[in-house]
């Protein structure tokens, strides 16, 4: 089984949706994908098998040098074998390239696995937010995390 990194396109939104659907609550549809794929600050990357099906993506909103991520998520099936990681350093040469100085994002305060990995990339609390996943136990607490990639040690996972 081999694994690729692609840019996410339009034409893969009704694939992303599905995916978001079984990874997230409350999972988006299709037609947001396709929204969101019209807008030019939208942007983001995702993984293929043997060059054909999607089984993971990261999202994100840029605005001049912040972005926000919208999500990552890995398929059931595809999970524990490195694939979030390597969406979320090819998130940080993204914003290499592109001057991204801060990234935002949000992680339920009970998603172990999620903010396993955010830690690991240098990802910090900078908020909480009560009640924002009002489809999950009755109201969740969202954590806001927040990286700088061009400060050292930032952006490699812990794996330098
Ligand atoms: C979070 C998620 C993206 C991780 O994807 P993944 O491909 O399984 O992650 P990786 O295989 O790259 O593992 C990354 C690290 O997380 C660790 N990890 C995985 N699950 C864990 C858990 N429940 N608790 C603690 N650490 C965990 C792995 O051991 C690995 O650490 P290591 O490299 O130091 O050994 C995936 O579980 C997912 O899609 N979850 C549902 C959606 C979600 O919660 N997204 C994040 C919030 S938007």
């Amino acid at each position: 089984m081999t694994y690729r990194i692609v840019p996410i396109r339009r034409a893969s939104a009704q694939q992303l949706a599905e995916i978001h659907q079984q990874c997230l609550s409350p999972g988006w549809h299709a037609i947001d994908f396709t929204t969101l794929c019209n807008d030019p600050a939208y942007d983001g990357f995702a993984i293929e098998e043997n060059q054909l099906k999607i089984v993971g993506f990261i999202d994100l909103h840029v605005v001049v040098d912040e972005a926000e991520v919208y999500a990552l998520c890995i398929m059931p099936g595809h999970r524990g074998k490195g694939l979030g990681r390597r969406l979320l350093v090819e998130l940080f040469k993204e914003a290499h390239k592109r001057g991204i100085r801060k990234i935002f994002l949000e992680v339920s305060e009970r998603n172990a696995s999620g903010k396993y990995l955010y830690g690991a990339f240098g990802f910090k609390e900078v908020g909480r937010r009560c009640g924002y996943y009002p489809m999950v136990d009755q109201g969740t607490t969202a954590i806001v995390l927040c990286a700088h990639p061009w400060e050292s040690g930032q952006g490699n996972g812990g794996k330098r």
